[in-house]
């Protein structure tokens, strides 16, 4: 079944077993490298061991980010203006959303978003909020180009993706994420769009690792919630004691990874299928990638993104940066 944004609801068969979590589980661990992709970190545990992460002191990105947000409230409005419709890529966050509305007073917000009971419950209480502001709240997987309400389609478009989402996808999608979104927001049908995203900077490996392995083991939770996840809805029996969380500096490529690494030799069943690890071998989870000022441009550059202004926090941690949907060929 799919909505009017060709977005399939989830796909479950006939025991209740969401068909692409299976497949992807499957598949990943017959890797060579075992990897999971890091979406399914996110059920409903997940979420909520997320949004602890995000109060750690350890982790920083978030109240960077806000900090920012709060510090640059006139300089947004005076490049954005008002009365323009802003299209947040994944549900806002209760804090960081209302301070660019309260900043740049939009005559829309749309927030697009996979899971529609947090989409509902986060719009419903922006709109409580911001009375006059109208809400929009579109279910759609906003990997892909989405259709926007009618309602919207005279106003100009800001793009809002917080948070550092880009940096946990490999170059490739998320240049086709970027590209996407031109078109969502309109570049290709004569709108110049912009689009403020937050991009997480390059750091001393040890504040990185420390953000990502934090002393009180809440990420080592969220990443060990997805092996307890498989055993839950997949039927799996992986020892998940004998799972170590791992945050790795990847200098390669300018990354943090999250991995589980067995702690002894261990062997273990999901879906019915057999599986076995060796002492030290991982599977991978997460790859969070970090910028530096001319990578997060080349990125943006090849998303068809033009950057035209760049704001960090106090401490040089986090960029802001607002671009505009233009291709620049500087290039004879
Ligand atoms: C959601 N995302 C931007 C977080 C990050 O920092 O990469 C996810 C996360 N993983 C572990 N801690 C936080």
């Amino acid at each position: 079944m799919k909505n009017e944004n060709g977005l399939k609801l989830v796909d479950k068969d006939e025991d209740g077993v969401d068909r692409a979590f299976r497949e992807d589980v499957l598949a990943g661990l017959r890797q060579r490298q075992k990897a999971i992709p890091a979406r399914w970190l996110y059920d409903d545990a997940g979420s909520q061991l997320f949004e602890d992460i995000t109060d750690l002191e350890e982790y920083y990105p978030t109240r960077a980010e806000t900090e920012i947000l709060e510090a640059r409230g006139e300089e947004f409005a005076e490049l954005i203006g008002a009365d323009r419709a802003v299209v947040e890529f994944g549900s806002g966050s209760s804090v960081k959303t209302p301070l660019l509305l309260r900043a740049i007073d939009p005559a829309a917000y749309v927030p697009l978003d996979i899971s529609g009971d947090f989409l509902r419950a986060s719009a419903s209480a922006l709109a409580k909020k911001f009375p006059d502001i109208e809400v929009h709240p579109v279910e759609a997987d906003f990997m892909r180009e989405v259709r926007l309400p009618d309602e919207v389609s005279s106003l100009k478009k800001l793009g809002f993706f917080p948070g550092s989402t880009i940096g946990n996808m490999v170059p490739r999608t998320a240049v086709d994420l970027l590209r996407s979104m031109r078109v969502t927001l309109g570049a290709e049908n004569g709108e110049t769009p912009l689009l403020l995203i937050g991009m997480d900077l390059v750091k001393d490996r040890q504040v990185l690792e420390a953000a990502y392995d934090d002393a009180r083991g809440v990420t080592a939770e969220f990443n060990r919630n997805l092996a307890r996840r498989i055993n839950r809805e997949l039927g799996g029996d992986i020892p998940v004691d004998d799972l170590r969380h791992q945050a790795r500096w990847n200098d390669e490529f300018a990354r943090i990874e999250m991995h589980l690494e067995a702690i002894r030799d261990i062997a273990f069943t999901v879906a019915g299928c057999g599986f076995s690890m060796q002492q030290g071998e991982t599977i991978h989870t997460e790859n969070s990638h970090k910028f530096t000022r001319r990578s997060a441009n080349t990125l943006l550059s090849a998303g068809g993104w033009t950057p035209r202004a760049r704001w960090t926090d106090s401490e040089d941690r986090f960029s802001l940066i607002l671009a505009e949907a233009t291709e620049k060929r500087d290039a004879p």
